[in-house]
């Protein structure tokens, strides 16, 4: 085999070229994207995470919550994301280009969390006690209890946490007790209150086919 070198060469440059090749040019095409500037309020989305919530995007990784949940709408005709009010509209790259490790997901056992902070119900409140106790609020619910994430502690005398959850029944803490969220709990609950992409960025809008003209052959 005289050609030996030059054919391992060759082979090297082509498989090396081509593997460049798809890598830049996914970088080119999401790894640019940047913040997208309103050409008429002149403000810039997506806004940039703020810290507590940014903090709590760590949190929601270490505790694996992206193994029920999803974090992509689907658009119209590819799944009924939008029908049951996961989002207004598609989920785009840059929607992500603020966050270093994006949770798409791929299991859904519990709803898409995109917008989680767009549901009408959606207070601290509400966040706070789907992780502390979920069938408080969503009784008979699969999601399973944080509770670590929260102190059960004894009320300083004349002095109730302002933070203490609202809970009744059998949920309620111990006479005498309250439940405070840790700072934990306050990142995470900051960063599903941080979920929420409605701005209309250009690539969002539906794709709408061209119209055929009629007649003609
Ligand atoms: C074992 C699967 C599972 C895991 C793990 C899980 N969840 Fe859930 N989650 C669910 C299910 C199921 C629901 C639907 C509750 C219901 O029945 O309304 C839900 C509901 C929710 C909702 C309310 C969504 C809405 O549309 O109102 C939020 C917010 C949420 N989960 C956050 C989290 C966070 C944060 C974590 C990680 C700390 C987590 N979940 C981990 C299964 C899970």
């Amino acid at each position: 085999m005289k050609n030996g070198l030059v054919l391992f060469v060759g082979a090297f440059a082509v498989i090396g070229l081509s593997s460049a090749g798809v890598l830049l040019s996914a970088h080119n095409q999401f790894g640019a994207l940047t913040q997208y500037k309103d050409p008429i309020e002149e403000t810039l989305h997506p806004a940039p995470l703020r810290g507590t919530a940014d903090r709590g995007r760590m949190v929601y990784q270490d505790l694996g919550c992206v193994s029920c949940h999803t974090q992509q709408v689907r658009r119209e005709g590819f799944g009924g994301d939008i029908a049951r009010q996961w989002g207004v509209r598609q989920s785009v790259a840059r929607d992500y280009i603020r966050e270093k490790t994006v949770f798409l997901g791929h299991s859904r056992i519990g709803p898409d969390l995109r917008n989680a902070a767009a549901r009408p119900y959606a207070d601290a409140e509400y966040f706070y006690k789907l992780l502390y106790a979920p069938a408080s609020v969503a009784p008979g619910t699969n999601m399973p209890s944080y509770a670590f994430l929260f102190e059960v502690r004894p009320i300083p005398p004349g002095q109730p946490s302002p933070h203490a959850l609202q809970l009744t029944g059998k949920y309620a803490a111990p006479a005498g007790h309250e439940v405070v969220p840790t700072p934990r709990a306050v990142a995470l609950v900051a960063y599903l209150r941080s979920l929420n992409d409605t701005y209309e960025y250009p690539e969002a809008a539906p794709y709408v086919p061209a119209v055929k003209q009629g007649g003609g052959h």
